[in-house]
């Protein structure tokens, strides 16, 4: 079975074409947007939509091309349909279901967190159920996978995700955007200890995440200096933020661990996914807590965290083989949760 993958819910216009036997991905062609948004500091929403338009065709084609297939290989479409810029997941979610109409595919919409939940089973033979970590630009969860289509959330973020945390602190340290990758590396020069910062909700109960007050705390550290940051302030408070995020996001999963084990004593992995899991002092802790609790850790290659088609593609051939189809009249939903019967999350952001 061959599946094609459409992704385009924020600044990534990517697709991939998967298939149910080794190797899985047959292709994965991400065209990133960056260079459209940098001059703004961070991610438009118009520009992206068009930047998508533009862009998507190409990329499709370019993704058969590697894969040697062509439309009539296909065994199913699957497109982003949400959470994420309305405007992207239009153009993504309208391009797979013409694709689908005019070869008589099946069409399935796939929900971006999934998409970043399931790629661990990509890579590995991760059984269900299993304990997510999902942080990105736009989500910091806490959930456990049941099954396809099936979650219960544990914790998620009551402001800012971990994401987004690192993309404001970079900011703040005038390291650019996008702000994870560049605040890892500064931090690699700097000395956490010369320059802390609280670790947001570490020791309370339960397990949901805040960085609002961390980006505060950021705020204020920097303003000491007078806006004038030296090199070697910059790295400190920037391995000094990446310690915080990770102590909180550590501390946050050694609780849902004891509340995984006790829910569900069959349960063997804990898997992180998202772009903030391609953090490396993320990948070590989590590596160490994971060990220590006596699960298996599964943390996808860093080209499968940050958003991609192939994980799209292969939420597809999982539903596909589930029998679990759209219609095409599915409307692309800005706001998506994993866990219906969860409270909704207050303040989450429209990256996912
Ligand atoms: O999953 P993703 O590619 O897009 C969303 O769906 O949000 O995640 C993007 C987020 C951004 O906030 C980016 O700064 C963060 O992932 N990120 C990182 C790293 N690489 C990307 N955060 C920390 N360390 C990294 N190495
Ligand atoms: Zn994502």
């Amino acid at each position: 079975m061959l599946v094609l993958g459409i992704e385009t819910s924020c600044d990534e216009t990517a697709a991939a074409v998967v298939a149910d036997i080794a190797p899985f991905i047959r292709s994965n062609v991400v065209f990133s947007q960056l260079a459209e948004h940098r001059p703004y500091g961070g991610i438009v929403p118009e520009v992206a939509a068009r930047a998508h338009l533009t862009h998507l065709d190409p990329v499709i084609e370019r993704a058969l091309e590697e894969a040697g297939v062509g439309f009539d290989d296909l065994d199913a479409v699957a497109a982003t349909g949400g959470p994420g810029l309305i405007g992207g997941v239009i153009v993504g979610v309208t391009e797979a279901k013409a694709i689908a109409l005019a070869r008589g595919l099946p069409f399935i919409a796939i929900n971006h967190l999934e998409g970043h939940a399931l790629s661990a089973r990509l890579v590995a033979a991760v059984e269900f159920p299993f304990l997510l970590l999902l942080v990105s630009g736009g989500h910091c969860q806490l959930q456990i996978v049941e099954g396809i289509g099936r979650y219960r959330r544990l914790g998620t973020t009551i402001d800012d995700a971990a994401g987004e945390a690192f993309d404001k602190g970079a900011k703040l340290l005038g390291l650019g955007y996008p702000g994870g990758p560049a605040i890892e590396r500064a931090a690699a020069s700097g000395q956490a200890k010369h320059a802390p910062l609280p670790r947001p909700m570490v020791g309370r109960e339960g397990c949901d995440f805040s960085f609002a007050g961390l980006k505060t705390a950021l705020r204020l550290a920097v303003e000491k200096h007078g806006g004038a940051l030296s090199a070697a302030d910059q790295a400190d408070l920037a391995a000094s933020l990446q310690e915080s995020i990770v102590a909180s996001l550590a501390d946050r999963t050694r609780r849902a661990i004891a509340l995984f084990r006790e829910l569900y004593p069959t349960g063997k992995t804990l898997v992180v996914a998202g772009g903030v899991a391609a953090n490396t002092a993320l990948r070590q802790r989590l590596t160490d807590l994971a060990a220590r609790a006596g699960l298996d850790f599964v943390a996808p290659p860093l080209s499968l965290c940050t958003d991609n088609g192939a994980m799209i593609a292969w939420a597809g051939l999982e539903r596909l083989k589930a029998g679990l189809v759209d219609a095409l009249d599915f409307a692309p939903r800005p706001r998506w949760p994993l866990d219906p019967k969860a409270a909704p999350a207050r303040g989450a952001g429209v990256k996912a």
